[in-house]
């Protein structure tokens, strides 16, 4: 019986879109990867460049610069082209120029006949996702978003730092926005099955309570910090969305705080938002409902509120 090839399709090869296939190749996730871009140049370049690696890399990949007809047999078609932050600007002052960018994509995405699933990353990113599923005609769970997956992962690196613990074991959220009104959610935030308010009351002599506002402002302002400094963020984004690959390709149901789709979750209703959720083949197959308190209920109907607010003048 014919091998399943697992494709990937890319569309924007900058720098997210870029380090994402080379991370992609390394962790030798996907038998195939097609890179599309409107700079034909850098797409094929960045082609060229990936096929050097193979000799390196931990599995064989056709990798090649292709066009949305490639997309008609693509399992996933990842979308990172558009604008990117400048310093200074939010992630929602990208909304008008990349949602008319995306209309022309994922019009010609669907008319190759795709129908696998999108996993969308371009900012703001829940908005997007939310035009990526209007603009494609597809169910709701086979349009992912990266949503706050990487806000999660920033959350966990800076605990596992405080606490002195292997990240891996450090379990902790960032729901709602991918953005300036996203929220921790420390009621379930906890280092090896114990939650960090009680670590802290463990160690009152190392910890302190007032810590964990000034970690959670790291983790929400990372992006800023970063392009203050390099321009633009790319490397944990790019981690990020191959971990979302994976967990898609391998059907693994795995838990990520992907921007999915919310119709009664949360009090929320039509909405695309970062929430935990279970991921597979299937794409987004639950969306996992959390016991917030009543602080983190009050952030996430407010995130919710923001995102909703600013999506109404592209919602024609
Ligand atoms: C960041 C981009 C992906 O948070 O929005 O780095």
């Amino acid at each position: 019986m014919m091998e399943r090839v697992n494709r990937v399709a890319l569309i924007g090869t900058g720098s997210v879109g870029s380090s994402y296939a080379f991370a992609l190749l390394n962790q030798g996730v996907a038998d195939e990867l097609v890179l599309i871009d409107l700079h034909k140049d850098k797409a094929e370049g960045d082609a060229m460049d990936l096929n050097h690696g193979l000799a390196f890399a931990p599995a064989n990949k056709k990798i090649w610069f292709g066009s949305y007809e490639d997309c008609e047999l693509a399992d996933i078609v990842v979308i990172t082209a558009g604008a990117n932050q400048k310093p200074g600007e939010t992630r929602l002052d990208l909304l008008e120029k990349n949602t008319a960018i995306f209309k022309t994509i994922v019009e010609s995405v669907m008319r190759s006949g795709f129908d696998g699933i999108f996993i969308v990353a371009t900012n703001p990113v829940d908005i997007l996702t939310y035009m990526t599923w209007e603009f494609s005609g597809l169910p709701v769970n086979k349009v992912i978003g990266s949503g706050t997956i990487l806000d999660t992962a920033r959350l966990r690196f800076q605990l596992s730092e405080y606490f002195n613990v292997d990240t891996r074991n450090v379990h902790a959220y960032i729901m709602g926005e991918h953005g300036d009104s996203e929220l921790p959610v420390w009621s379930h935030a906890n280092v090896g099955g114990r939650s960090v308010f009680d670590r802290i009351q463990d160690h009152p002599d190392k910890y302190d309570i007032t810590d964990l506002d000034t970690i959670f402002e790291q983790v929400r302002d990372a992006a800023y910090h970063i392009i203050e400094r390099k321009g633009a963020t790319h490397y944990g984004i790019a981690m990020g969305l191959v971990r979302l690959t994976k967990a898609v390709l391998h059907n693994e149901n795995a838990v990520l705080t992907i921007s999915g789709y919310v119709n009664g979750s949360y009090g929320v209703d039509d909405l695309y938002i970062g929430v935990p959720a279970i991921v597979n083949r299937k794409g987004v197959t639950e969306i996992i409902q959390l016991d917030l308190n009543e602080e983190e209920k009050g952030k996430f109907t407010e995130s919710a509120s923001i995102l909703k607010t600013t999506m109404e003048p592209v919602l024609k």
